[in-house]
């Protein structure tokens, strides 16, 4: 097979995965990191950007990842698809989408409560319910990932595949490297 191709499939089950509810690469890990500490979470990939191959996520403003990637933008995506048995490592750059009210209006009023929760994300509570959906606050914030580099892993009983790719910005270079 040739490593583009490989490549390719790779970045289509991104992309399905933003339109696919049933999909696993809906649901990537999110790594970000400041002061020398990780931090993981699920997000859910929103839309898929082919010119500058790029992922939307949403998030609250208030959340501890948007403190994160606004200190430090450098993170990764991991996706893991079980029927598939592919896993993609994603390196990117996250940067903050002016235009949100754009998404924002396309959500139902059910999706927008999870940007208007109080107190903040993270907060002590006194009980499991002790919080309530009516900050006044525009907290909705459009996080775009920018892909730097994929590193795309395929177990197989037939042979596992193994490729990279390093994204610039009008040529991509793929190779194969050892499973
Ligand atoms: C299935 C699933 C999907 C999630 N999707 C998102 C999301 O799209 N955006 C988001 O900010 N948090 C999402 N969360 C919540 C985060 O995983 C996390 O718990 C929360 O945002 C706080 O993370 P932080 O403190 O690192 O910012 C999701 C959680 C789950 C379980």
């Amino acid at each position: 097979m040739n490593v583009s191709i490989f490549i390719d499939d790779a970045i289509k089950t991104i992309q399905r995965g933003t339109v696919d509810r049933k999909s696993p690469f809906k649901l990537p890990v999110l790594s970000s990191s400041i002061d020398n500490n990780i931090h993981q979470r699920i997000v859910v990939a929103r839309r898929y950007n082919e010119h500058d191959h790029s992922l939307i996520i949403y998030t609250d403003h208030e959340s501890k990842k948007y403190h994160q990637l606004k200190t430090n933008p450098s993170c990764s995506l991991l996706f893991w698809d079980p029927k598939k048995r592919l896993q993609v490592q994603l390196a990117g750059e996250a940067s903050f989408l002016e235009n949100k009210a754009e998404y924002w209006d396309k959500l139902n009023e059910n999706q927008k409560k999870d940007y208007v929760i109080n107190p903040f994300p993270g907060t002590e509570i006194s009980s499991a319910d002790g919080y309530s959906y009516d900050s006044a606050e525009y907290r909705f914030e459009v996080i775009s990932i920018h892909f730097k580099t994929l590193d795309v892993l395929e177990l197989s009983p037939n042979g596992h595949r193994r490729a990279k790719s390093i994204l610039n910005k009008n040529e991509r270079e793929d190779f194969w490297v050892s499973p």
